[in-house]
């Protein structure tokens, strides 16, 4: 005798479908692209920023990644093939998100009058990381899309020119707003979640999440305002000569 199938017999249970595992593999398969996501914007963060050390540096960083250390030469197409993977995980992450995005007027409407009466920090930001992941459907395409295209130009003189003479600057300036408020809120929502980095007591536990949040937002920001505006100066005072390579100071002709 199956005393299970008889204890939900019992109650009215057999009959029922089993529940279906995918909401929670959808849930595990969100959490993890976002994670990658964030791991990966980090590094990214410092590779863009190489150009603060030097412009031979970011040149190396560059050269490095289309791997002209290891063949002797220059393949930008393994570029390509890394920014498919990221331009993947994006969709797959965007797509996972937009089911809990409100779907209706009726929805938003109650998640506004919910957000309004609970007055809760958490919940503001679930509302901040909906707006900033809906920015990032458009301004991270647009990017992505150009750096799978033409992954060769990117490099000193080739990303400050397209930052200041190409006018990528306004976009960037926005998406790196966007991505580090989405980046910090989601890897911190992710703590909370899965119950990382908590200790023993739950409310200092989150508050020493959300003050790690807040400095790591704050860190990646002035870290890409700072890299930024070096890439729009290198980019002024290269205008003249928009389109010309950097060529690195050990491979440059004597004067
Ligand atoms: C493998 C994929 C990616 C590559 C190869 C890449 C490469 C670069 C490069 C070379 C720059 C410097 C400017 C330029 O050359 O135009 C840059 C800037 C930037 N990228 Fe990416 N990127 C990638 C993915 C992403 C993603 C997924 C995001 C966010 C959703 C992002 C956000 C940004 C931002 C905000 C800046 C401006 C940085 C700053 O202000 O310091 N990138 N990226």
């Amino acid at each position: 005798m199956n005393t299970r199938v008889d204890l939900a017999a019992g109650v009215g249970l057999a009959d029922r479908p089993r529940k279906s595992r995918w909401p929670a593999r959808m849930d595990f398969a969100q959490s993890a692209s976002g994670l990658l996501l964030g791991l990966f914007m980090w590094g990214h963060m410092f590779f863009v920023s190489s150009i603060l050390i030097s412009k031979d540096f970011m040149w190396t960083i560059t050269k490095l990644f289309e791997g002209y250390f290891f063949f002797g030469r220059s393949y930008p197409g393994i570029v390509s093939v890394i920014v498919a993977g990221v331009l993947l995980l994006v969709v797959l992450h965007a797509f996972l998100a937009m089911r809990k995005f409100p779907a209706n007027y009726r929805q938003w409407r109650t998640f506004a009058a919910h957000r309004a009466m609970l007055g809760h920090g958490d919940t503001t930001l679930w509302w901040i990381q909906a707006i900033t992941g809906f920015m990032l459907f458009f301004l991270a395409s647009v990017h992505l899309y150009q750096m799978l295209m033409h992954p060769g130009l990117i490099g000193p003189y080739e990303s400050a020119d397209r930052v200041w003479t190409g006018r990528w600057w306004p976009l960037y300036l926005v998406m790196l707003f966007a991505v580090e408020l989405h980046g910090g809120i989601g890897l911190y929502r992710l703590a909370v979640k899965w119950g990382w980095l908590q200790g023993d007591d739950p409310a200092q536990g989150r508050r020493r999440l959300q003050f790690a949040k807040w400095a790591l937002t704050a860190f990646f920001l002035v870290l890409g305002l700072v890299t930024l505006a070096a890439y729009m100066k290198i980019g002024y005072e290269h205008r003249a000569m928009a389109g010309q390579p950097y060529v690195p100071t050990w491979q440059q002709a004597p004067k």
